[in-house]
């Protein structure tokens, strides 16, 4: 690839890996109502006390959040993370022990410590155990701070992007979006999974997926010993039935740059369009020349390892178009073409 990027610097430093000694810091912060961002295996979040309702608000402000739109509270174990529900199915027991600490996502019924401040407004709480062992130590140190309060300890912690934007995978990529606005980013590499977790609603008698991702469907439904709901564009009966997630079906995930799937048979047609103009992500070297391409693993995880990276790269050529090669079908693409189908709609 051609390299012209637009330039930006990056204020502040992005430390080498995190020390011990940082966390302490950390969870100092965290308790002034501050916000530190943290690896998790599938993106970095923007973390900030679950139990501080103006500590949330200033996490809304830094995102560009909508007040309607709830969070993930992150915790150490599965048994933190319940007290911040109302009601634990056997569900959610099956899955938190085959799965956590791990990309998935529970949505339960609230218990009183979930305030409208987090949920959105909703009656469920969306809860996560992160398998990153510096999120981990982050979450116990904070656990072990703040026992005592009467509240269960909790970082809600979204994506540590600014609304609607591609989300990190590295501690750079959190630097060069949200800038003096994190008070502090611990640096655990890239992100292992790359996409963000698949969220499970059981807060409705039965198990649908709102969001897919690295864990599949088919994997719950193993767990579950009963079959499990996917929620969205691929299925348009279980979208009708569901639960909405804020916000899924508008423009998300996405590039400064106008993206578009394209049929691999159509992509050289395309290339030629925009001439030069043209970004390309594709899975082999397309025939049409193009200066800037990246070419995509044609598995799907290492796929969604590298996807937020390689939208990132290709928006910083700054092309009038980004085109990407559609992926196959098949049920190890849904979380992948759920993001590339995201990152290209239109607003
Ligand atoms: O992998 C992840 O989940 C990352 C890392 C940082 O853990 N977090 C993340 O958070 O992706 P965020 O805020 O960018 O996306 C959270 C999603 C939103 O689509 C939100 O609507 C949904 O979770 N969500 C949270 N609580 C919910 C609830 N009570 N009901 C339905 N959806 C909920
Ligand atoms: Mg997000």
């Amino acid at each position: 690839m051609r390299s012209q990027p637009r330039s930006r610097s990056v204020r502040g430093s992005v430390s080498a890996m995190t020390e011990p000694e940082d966390i302490p810091r950390a969870v100092d912060l965290l308790r002034a109502g501050r916000l530190v961002a943290f690896p998790t295996e599938t993106v970095y979040g923007l973390g900030a006390d679950a139990s501080q309702p103006a500590a949330i608000a200033h996490l809304y402000r830094v995102k560009g959040r909508a007040a309607t739109h709830p969070v993930i509270v992150h915790c150490e174990s599965a048994e933190t993370a319940f007290e911040w529900a109302a009601e634990v199915p056997g569900a959610a027991r099956q899955l938190a022990a085959t799965f956590w600490p791990g990309p998935l996502t529970l949505v339960l019924k609230r218990s009183a410590h979930a305030g409208d401040y987090l949920t959105g407004g909703q009656d469920s709480v969306g809860l996560r155990v992160p398998a990153h062992p510096v999120a981990l130590a982050l979450l116990a140190a904070f656990r072990t701070a703040t026992a005592g309060r009467g509240r269960p300890a909790g970082l809600a912690a979204p994506s540590a992007n600014r609304s609607g934007r591609i989300s990190p995978t590295t501690a750079l990529h959190v630097r060069i979006e949200l800038g003096e606005d994190v008070d502090c980013v611990l640096e655990g590499g890239a992100s292992e999974v790359g996409i963000e977790s698949t969220i499970v609603d059981l807060s409705r008698g039965r198990a649908v997926v709102l969001r897919p991702g690295h864990i599949p469907a088919e994997a719950l439904a193993e767990a579950l010993g009963e079959p499990v709901v996917l929620a969205g564009a691929e299925d348009e009966q279980a979208q009708a039935d569901a639960p909405r997630a804020p916000g899924s079906h508008t423009r998300h995930y996405a590039p400064a740059t106008p993206a578009h799937l394209v049929a691999p048979h159509a992509l050289g047609a395309e290339i030629a369009r925009y001439g030069a103009q043209a970004a390309v992500l594709a899975f082999s070297p397309p025939d049409e020349r193009s200066d800037y391409w990246l070419r995509m693993p044609a598995e799907p995880e290492a796929y969604a390892r590298k996807l937020y990276g390689a939208l990132r790269e290709l928006d910083e050529a700054a092309c009038q178009v980004i085109l990407i090669e559609s992926p196959p079908d098949g049920a190890q693409w849904v979380a992948v073409r759920d993001r590339l189908r995201r990152a290209t709609a239109e607003n």
